[in-house]
Parts: C-alpha cells; sequence; structure tokens
C-alpha cells in the first residue's frame, strides 16, 4: 500500500488538468521563420537538402511571406543568395541585390510582416568564409566596417532588425555605430551571440552555397566543449549594444540555453538549425518517428530550457500546433 500523500499523477489526470498547471507556455508570436531569397525571376524551388522549404526569387518571395502569415507567423529571417560572389563579397551590400530587392517587394505588399535579415559574408564570398580574408585567416578587423556597411543597406531596404551571424569580435559595436551614425537608432540588432561551429549547418551549407572552400568556422565560431565561453561572448554583445541575444545551434545546446537565460536580462532567442530539421524529416520519411510529434517536443523543450524566441524552419507548423493547444 502506497503511503504517501502527494500524488503528482493527480494534475495529469485530463488534458485540462494538465494544461491548466504547464509550465512552459509558447505563442506564434515568438516564432521566426528562415526564408531564402535567391537571385533570378519566377523562382520558387525545393530545396534538396531542406524538405519542404525553397529557394525564392525576389518576385516570388511573396509566397513565402503569405503562406506564413497564413499560419500566424509573422516574422521572417531572411537570408540572401547570389549568383555572383567575390572576395570581398560586395553583393552582400550591393542595395539592388536579391535580398534587398525582396525586402523592399516585401515591405510593401506586408507593412505588418517584420523582417530580420541575416549579416554575413559566407553567401556572397568567392571563398566561402564569413569575412575578408587576409592570407587564409578571416581578419576580424578589416571585416568589421563590410559588415556594418551590409548591415546599413538591409536597414536602407526596410529591414527591421538585422541579425549578424559572423562570430567576429567588435562586430555589434561596429554596426550599432553605423545605423546609429545614419539615424536607425531604433532599429534592434539580434546577436548571433552564442553561435557555435556545428555539424548541423550542413542542410544550410548546401542550400546557401556558402560551404567554406578551405578549412572551417572554428576559428570564429565557438567550440562545442565550451559553457562559460557562451556566457561570456553573450555579455560582451549585450555590452555592445545588442537588443537580443541567440544560442545556435538549439538542440544539442540547451544547456547554453538555460546559462544564457539565467545570466542575462536580454531576450533570448534560439535558433533550431537546418541539421535538426533535417534530421526529424529524413528519419520521418524513413517511418522512424512520428515528425509531429518529435517537432513539438523538440520545440517545447527548447522554449523550457529558455528561450523567448524560436527561429525554426517549422514554424508555420509549430505555429498551427501551438493553437490547437497540442502544445503551449
Ligand atoms: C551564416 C549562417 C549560417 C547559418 C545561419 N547563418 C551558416 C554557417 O554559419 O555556416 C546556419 C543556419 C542553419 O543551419 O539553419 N553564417
Amino acid at each position: 500500500m502506497m503511503q504517501s500523500q502527494i500524488r503528482p499523477r493527480r494534475l495529469r489526470g485530463s488534458d485540462t488538468l494538465r494544461k491548466m498547471v504547464r509550465e512552459t507556455r509558447m505563442s506564434p508570436e515568438s516564432l521566426i521563420l528562415p526564408v531564402f531569397i535567391k537571385e533570378g525571376e519566377n523562382i520558387k524551388t525545393e530545396i534538396p537538402s531542406l524538405p519542404n522549404q525553397f529557394h525564392y526569387s525576389p518576385d516570388r518571395v511573396s509566397e513565402a511571406a503569405e503562406m506564413a502569415l497564413s499560419h500566424g507567423v509573422g516574422k521572417l529571417l531572411l537570408f540572401g543568395i547570389p549568383q555572383h560572389k567575390d572576395a570581398c563579397g560586395s553583393e552582400a551590400y550591393n542595395e539592388h541585390a536579391a535580398l534587398q530587392e525582396g525586402i523592399r517587394i516585401l515591405k510593401e505588399r506586408y507593412p505588418e510582416l517584420y523582417i530580420i535579415t541575416d549579416v554575413c559574408m559566407c553567401e556572397y564570398t568567392s571563398h566561402g568564409h564569413c569575412g575578408i580574408l587576409t592570407g587564409n585567416e578571416v581578419d576580424n578587423d578589416k571585416t568589421l566596417p563590410y559588415l556594418a556597411k551590409i548591415a546599413l543597406s538591409h536597414v536602407q531596404a526596410g529591414a527591421d532588425m538585422v541579425a549578424p551571424s559572423d562570430m567576429m569580435d567588435g562586430r555589434i559595436d561596429a554596426i550599432r555605430t553605423v545605423l546609429d551614425e545614419n539615424g536607425y537608432l531604433n532599429t534592434p540588432i539580434m546577436s548571433y551571440s552564442a553561435k557555435y561551429a556545428s555539424a548541423f549547418y550542413g542542410p544550410f551549407r548546401d542550400a546557401a552555397g556558402s560551404a567554406p572552400s578551405f578549412g572551417n568556422r572554428k576559428g570564429y565560431q565557438m567550440d562545442p566543449h565550451n559553457a562559460r565561453e557562451a556566457l561570456k561572448e553573450s555579455l560582451l554583445d549585450a555590452e555592445e549594444g545588442a537588443d537580443i541575444l541567440m544560442v545556435k545551434p538549439a538542440l544539442a545546446y540547451l544547456d547554453i540555453i538555460r546559462t544564457v537565460k539565467d545570466n542575462t536580462d536580454l531576450p533570448l532567442a534560439a535558433y533550431s538549425v537546418s541539421g535538426e530539421y533535417a534530421m526529424t524529416k529524413a528519419a520521418a520519411a524513413a517511418g522512424l518517428i512520428d515528425e509531429y510529434g518529435v517537432m513539438c517536443e523538440t520545440a517545447v523543450s527548447i522554449f523550457r530550457a529558455g528561450a523567448d524566441i524560436l527561429i525554426s524552419y517549422y514554424a508555420p507548423e509549430l505555429a498551427d500546433a501551438i493553437r490547437k493547444g497540442d502544445i503551449g
């Protein structure tokens, strides 16, 4: 005979009870969908490494916005994919490049849509690294003015927020300074503050054509062994003026999300990256897992770890799941 008066199961007896005592609450308002804008015309092509994700040319990117908005996802994180690459990634700050054109089109058609842009150079450089090279090294300080110029061009095209993902030291300060000098005092920066050198970016690099042509990104992205360093990076970015911090990837770094959340006072985003999405898709296609269940449970775990915002290729499906009450 069980003696205890305390029976945790009492609160699990019905859906009503379980939903009442949920510790983790989620909202479609917290979701951001990544979208790829590719130079060209009349393009909507499925990305082989990312099932159900597409490359859109600027003239068709409205279809992505339409789809997201129809699920109640009002925030996009935009990536640009140029045709022309060079050593200094000059297409990245060309005001007529695909990304900048796409931003203008989206802003005009959907003023209510919130547009965030990824600020980086790896999609734009011929060598595929996230900055300017000196010899075979990414030159941190030479890269900073380029990042600032790129961020400014996104904001001038109409971006509501910029999200630098390059992991150069001092880039938040460099971008903040240039935005402020140009009158964009109120444009927030979401910093990829704790971004790890991760194999989970593989499908994205196929999608964006941004794999480094030599070496790797371990000289600037973080070592997966380090947790305290994630806090150091995040506090530095906060000091430089970041408005939102980010941990990336998400699923293999839930402890980092918790650490950053508990030790900083800025809103925290987590990026559930391409490899997390592609693995779920592949396992589901192989009949090994229930895709919907795994998608939901993964998202819950990221919010439970402390994220306030989730960037996910599943954002539309997650918004539906939250609205149905399956999660959140
Ligand atoms: C650009 C960038 C990357 C991702 C977001 N911004 C790739 C990288 O750092 O190699 C990855 C996103 C994903 O995997 O979904 N630097």
